[in-house]
């Protein structure tokens, strides 16, 4: 088909709009037909070990608060292991980003490091691959990691909300509730010695503080998680919010030599 400049140019202009409508894919010849949940890969069944994940299921359903919290309680300790969880969030139903993502992001990186990292939730590159930070903002925060000689070698990487919202929306405070759970366990398994939890949403799930991450980043607080699991944690600014504002980096560099700085203390 031979077409002119102008009809070129109003293809570009439509094509331009709608990337900017948050299209991020053509429709392809098979789809994820997403009013149809039996049709989303799920994976269901082919990874799920235990019936802890039926059980989690069950107690979200649950409308006595009371009960609901101590089936969960229960259903979370008998996750022992990261293959544990990570069966239990492939199964689990309660969460509506599952009907629309490609796949659930879990982690990435070595689950022995002493850092663990805490993003937000998956973007578009992320939900393709199935990892977490491989994006451009991943490859900031590569970037950043490396300037205190850190790599996905010596960390380990995860998000608050394992499946990417739909158009990269920001989590709701309903959705980052829903999967607290999750996290606090997943940061319970891995025991890390600390752990950075990178932009507002990471930072307000885990230590449920109001207002900007401008007024507490780079300060150390700590988290308990049981008598003896205390761990320590700072907030930093997230790699996508330097990609829009990279005069904020400065910031940043001052959290990553104090975590530097933290990590030479621990391992002295
Ligand atoms: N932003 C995040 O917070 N997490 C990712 O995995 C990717 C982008």
């Amino acid at each position: 088909m031979k077409i002119n400049n102008n009809e070129l140019y109003q293809l570009i202009a439509k094509l331009d709009w709608q990337l900017n409508m948050g299209a991020e894919a053509m429709v392809e010849e098979e789809h994820n037909n997403y009013f149809n949940m039996e049709k989303v890969k799920t994976k269901k069944g082919e990874l799920s070990t235990s019936g802890i994940s039926q059980e989690i299921n069950n107690a979200y359903l649950q409308e006595d608060e009371k009960n609901k919290g101590k089936i969960l309680q229960e259903s979370f300790d008998k996750c022992l292991t990261l293959e544990d969880l990570k069966n239990c969030m492939l199964d689990f139903n309660g969460c509506d980003l599952k009907k629309t993502a490609t796949q659930l992001v879990f982690s990435d990186g070595n689950p022995n490091s002493n850092v663990m990292v805490i993003g937000e939730a998956p973007g578009a590159e992320e939900d393709r691959q199935g990892k977490p930070f491989c994006g451009a903002s991943g490859k900031l925060l590569d970037k950043m990691l490396a300037s205190i000689n850190l790599d996905r070698n010596t960390v380990y990487i995860t998000n608050v909300i394992p499946w990417r919202p739909p158009g990269n929306r920001a989590p709701t405070e309903n959705e980052i509730s829903l999967m607290k759970p999750f996290l606090m366990k997943h940061i319970e398994i891995v025991s890390p010695k600390m752990l950075v939890a990178v932009g507002g949403s990471a930072s307000k799930a885990i230590l449920n503080i109001e207002g900007g991450i401008l007024r507490y980043r780079g300060v150390w607080k700590e988290i308990r998680l049981s008598k003896s699991l205390v761990i320590p944690i700072i907030s930093t600014l997230h790699p996508a919010y330097l990609l829009r504002a990279p005069n904020q980096k400065k910031l940043a560099w001052e959290d990553l030599k104090s975590i530097r700085s933290k990590l030479q203390e621990l391992n002295d």
